[in-house]
């Protein structure tokens, strides 16, 4: 089917989202977020979030649909997010789309939650043009960085072939950002405080370790070790502590401006040059970066600078669709439907360690 109407629904983590896409075109992408609710925890708690999503549904529905005057009846096919995520919180989202699917008889389809964040890329009107056709670029990467995933994905094909080619061992790049941000005394979410304090800071005042980047997990071209395109940034995080405490034991000042600035570094170098070597040694020529830590200006930066150097295109679509929303959701399940995909079987259950 040509240019299908679809209703995106995600629900994984703190963002209630439900987008509307007609083939790679975006009618409206309604989010309404929790994370106000979590900020005096740190962090997201899944419970909480689970009971705004309840609270904030049919809400975002009806806003969604109002914004791109469509009804329901109007809709082709519902996709929702089945996984990764809060089990509790893809519950929410997964129930409500498998009800509106019985009441109104549509067909619907399951949702990776990490491939939605690289179809989204087809709605983005800079990639659109660089795409050809309503199609991704051929030989695409995807750099997915957000508070729950640090992946490397290669993407044969939106509807039938993406490949993990790397990802972290333990924590995601923003978890690391918040965990470090609270660290030095900063608010939740604290990416964009890190993003912030580090342009006032000296990037090279502390050296901090770069995660499986020793040749024991890196190997060679020929012989890849174990870890070649994966990431570690829990040994950093601990590094940070130890670091404030030195300060605070000699009676010192905790250089702020420089911890944030040398950390912010130490990931996002790790993060650049694992993501232009997975291309340069994969024949990926074009990276789309998504996910929350996509608005960090210095990510963009030395992502430009290493993908510039190295031939490959780099693709940042606008923030809004990088972050967790219903659009990509809808994007994906258009790929799938005008791919001939069939809808899922009502009886799935959200998968929150989908891989
Ligand atoms: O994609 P997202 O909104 O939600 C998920 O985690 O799925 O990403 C949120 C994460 C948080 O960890 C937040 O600290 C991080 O993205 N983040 C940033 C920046 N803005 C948000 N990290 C670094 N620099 C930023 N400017
Ligand atoms: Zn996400």
């Amino acid at each position: 089917q040509a240019n299908p109407l679809i209703l995106g629904i995600e629900s994984s983590c703190d963002e209630t989202g439900v987008g509307l896409v007609r083939g790679i075109e975006l009618l409206t992408n309604t989010v309404s977020s929790s994370m106000e609710e979590h900020v005096r925890f740190g962090g997201v708690i899944p419970e909480i979030a689970s009971r705004a999503h309840l609270d904030a549904f049919v809400p975002t529905l009806e806003q969604a649909l109002a914004e791109a005057g469509v009804a329901l009846d109007d809709v082709d096919a519902i996709a929702v997010t089945s996984g990764p995520g809060l089990a509790g919180a893809l519950m929410v989202g997964v129930s409500a789309a498998k009800a509106l699917a019985l009441a109104t008889g549509k067909p619907l389809y399951a949702i990776n939650h990490l491939v939605a964040h690289v179809g989204v890329g087809l709605l983005d009107a800079s990639i659109a043009a660089a795409a050809t056709a309503g199609e991704l670029p051929e030989n695409l990467g995807a750099l997915l960085v957000s508070g729950g995933h640090t992946e490397i994905l290669r993407v044969r094909n939106i509807a039938a072939d993406v490949e993990l080619l790397g990802a972290t061992i333990d924590d995601a790049a923003g978890e690391a950002f918040d965990k470090v941000a609270r660290l030095l005394g900063l608010a939740y979410p604290g990416g964009p405080a890190i993003d912030r304090l580090a342009r006032e800071g000296d990037a090279k005042a502390i050296r901090f370790p770069r995660g499986l980047t020793v040749p024991k997990y890196m190997g060679t071209a020929e012989a890849p070790g174990p870890h070649r395109y994966d990431f570690s940034f829990s040994g950093l995080k601990t590094a940070v502590a130890r670091c404030v405490e030195g300060y605070e034991a000699r009676g010192e000042a905790v250089p702020v401006a420089d911890v944030a600035a040398s950390f912010q570094e130490a990931v996002l170098d790790v993060i650049t040059a694992k993501a232009v070597l997975a291309c340069r040694e994969n024949h990926i020529t074009t990276l789309l970066l998504g996910g929350g830590v996509a608005a960090n200006s210095r990510l963009r930066q030395l992502a430009q600078q290493r993908c510039g150097a190295a031939g490959i295109t780099l693709l940042v679509p606008r923030m809004s669709l990088c972050t967790d929303n219903g659009a990509m959701v809808a994007a994906l399940g258009a790929q799938l439907v005008m791919n001939g995909v069939a809808p899922s079987d009502l009886a799935f259950a959200p998968d929150s360690s989908m891989p």
